[in-house]
């Protein structure tokens, strides 16, 4: 299992130190199996790492550019954030879709950048609200899974996230039929890339989890961890959710 904390636009530096040593308090106190990544906006993540230090948590980045530097004001390169400690980057997350008008092909790109410098790409995908009114919802997701995976992917390198766009932020999950057809889709998606002898990458599921709801989302057939938002700014929910993953590891292996 896989759990990654998206900060998104939040915390000042004080706010967000304070939050990654909570969170290395708290996996001092218990240590769980689950890989977890926590993904601060850009001007803390150095700090963030640092206040991590000593605990099994990673750090990530939320978006970068698909260019190794220059004349893009405002943009962050990969190897730039690798410089700062992170290990994987969210490429394609639906806000950066509607607000900055990212489409399959910039996120194609980006995500192969983040390849050729070493690091894991979580690729984000997910259907709009008309898109699932109007039952095109998993056409939608095999569209954006052929056109924003580059050729460069593998097991290790890639995590793809379902998002559904109408439950990000909104309190509203799809129910558990929904969200494992469409971790359906993904993985067999994945199973045609990915050379059968490897193990397939990570699906994330995202869009209002919570410690509340995140136990049996966690339990779904296929979903092999959650990338977190609203929740993962508060320490003890995230927590939460952190541990119901490990019941969930448990579980899908007794
Ligand atoms: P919420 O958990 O706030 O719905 O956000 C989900 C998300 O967008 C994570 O990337």
């Amino acid at each position: 299992m896989l759990i990654v904390a998206n900060w998104k636009m939040n915390s000042l530096r004080r706010e967000g130190i304070d939050r990654a040593r909570k969170l290395r308090l708290l996996s001092s106190e218990k240590e769980l199996s689950c890989n977890i990544i926590v993904c601060p906006p850009a001007h803390i993540i150095h700090e963030v790492r640092q206040a991590l230090d000593g605990s099994d948590i990673g750090v990530g980045a939320q978006d970068c550019h698909f260019d190794d530097g220059g004349a893009h004001t405002g943009d962050i390169s990969v190897k730039m954030l690798a410089d700062l400690g992170c290990t994987h980057i969210i490429v394609g997350h639906s806000e950066r879709r509607q607000e900055h008008f990212e489409n399959d092909e910039i996120v194609k790109m980006k995500a192969k950048k983040v390849h050729s410098e070493g690091l894991i790409s979580i690729i984000c995908i997910g259907e709009t609200k008309e898109e699932k009114e109007s039952g095109k919802a998993l056409d939608r997701l095999h569209d954006q899974l052929s056109n924003s995976l580059p050729e460069t992917i593998n097991s290790i390198n890639t995590v793809v996230a379902y998002e559904p766009c109408w439950a990000i932020g909104s309190g509203l999950t799809p129910n558990h039929k929904e969200i494992e057809d469409a971790h359906t889709v993904i993985r067999d998606f994945l199973k045609r890339t990915i050379p059968k002898t490897k193990p397939l990458p990570y699906v994330l599921y995202g869009g209002s989890v919570n410690g509340n709801n995140a136990e049996g989302l966690l339990q779904i057939q296929g979903v092999s961890g959650a990338l977190v938002g609203g929740a993962s700014l508060d320490p003890t929910d995230f927590w939460k959710i952190c541990q119901y993953a490990e019941t969930a590891v448990n579980l899908k292996n007794s």
